[in-house]
């Protein structure tokens, strides 16, 4: 068909032109965005991605400087990411304080990014990122922005989820953050009913086999929970919903289906990699390590590097950009 022709034409003057990769990077999903990635169904290609989760930002025990450094950390890696993946928690603290202060820190964020790298930037969303649902903030369910109104607006997101390729590699960024259910929950872990129905149809839309990266912020499946000898109560580990998601068998079984070659999530601040029934689930250490006083039960500041090969497998390794806290 000579529209189909002049379409393929048209991308791969611009593959040439190197705005493939470019668009590639784009999280929005205009129709030019999905008609890229329908044509991106290729071969993989090699390429690396940087993961900072839990970065907290915050002016106090030099956060700000911290993050900087850790942009600085990543800008000097050879070869340099093709992009940024956040894994959550952006901010500290959006959940438990005034408005005009969790505003103040996305604002922050931003300009942090803006002046300290020039990276594509794909940002999952974390339990610190929503604005109100701790009752120590004193917002109501009908202030401006309550919730995750605004995040969305400040950082300018048409939802908290997303997806986009990379170079032949599939992405989604969930958001697995929803109000608690119970007193004295402010939040739990799972993937809600819309964002399961249009997860369910971005991942039938993909060509058979691509490799695909899901990042959450709470962990979908961890052993992380096991170093807290506190959670084995009356002959049982009590592992909760605020901290492992509470929708890991029906995911793992949805997985199946699919070549989920990496799960990677952030929230405890310490690090494990579990190998369970096909996908390689990492959690990752924080940006911030333990909210930028030092290290988290021996894990330190740091970020993910990953190198995506064209088989499907990727390297993992955990870069410590050298922080030591001002505490
Ligand atoms: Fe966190």
């Amino acid at each position: 068909m000579p529209n189909n022709l002049s379409r393929r034409e048209l991308l791969k003057a611009a593959a040439a032109a190197g705005l493939l990769a470019a668009l590639d990077g784009c999280s929005d999903s205009t129709s030019a965005m999905q008609s890229v990635t329908a044509t991106n169904a290729r071969t993989p290609q090699p390429f690396r991605f940087v993961h900072l989760t839990d970065i907290h930002l915050q002016h106090e025990l030099a956060g700000d400087e911290g993050f900087t450094a850790a942009l600085k950390a990543v800008e000097n890696l050879k070869p340099r990411p093709d992009f940024i993946l956040t894994g959550g928690d952006l901010v500290f603290d959006a959940l438990a304080v005034p408005s005009d202060r969790a505003k103040m820190l996305f604002e922050l964020y931003q300009k942090i990014l803006k002046d300290n790298t020039s990276l594509p930037v794909h940002n999952t969303v974390g339990n610190h990122d929503v604005f109100g649902w701790h009752n120590k903030s004193g917002a109501k369910p009908s202030d401006p922005g309550y919730g995750k109104a605004m995040v969305k607006d400040t950082m300018q997101w048409t939802e908290t989820f997303h997806t986009f390729a990379n170079k032949g590699w599939h992405f989604f960024c969930l958001d697995n953050i929803q109000p608690g259910d119970r007193e004295g929950q402010t939040y739990h872990g799972f993937i809600d009913g819309p964002q399961m129905d249009w997860f369910r149809a971005e991942l039938a839309k993909l060509p058979p086999n691509a490799p695909i990266i899901i990042c959450e912020h709470i962990p979908m499946v961890t052993a992380t929970q096991f170093d807290h000898a506190e959670l084995f109560k009356d002959a049982e580990w009590r592992i909760s919903n605020g901290f492992m998601c509470g929708d890991s068998a029906q995911r793992l079984a949805l997985y199946k289906n699919y070549n989920v070659r990496l799960c990677l999530s952030g929230h405890i601040h310490q690090r494990d990699r579990v190998e369970f029934q096909g996908p390689t689930f990492i959690n990752d250490g924080a940006v911030c390590g333990s909210w930028w006083k030092g290290p988290h039960h021996g894990v330190k500041e740091g970020f993910g590097v990953f190198d995506c090969k064209p088989d499907g497998t990727f390297d993992y390794h955990y870069h410590d950009y050298g922080w030591v806290a001002r505490a």
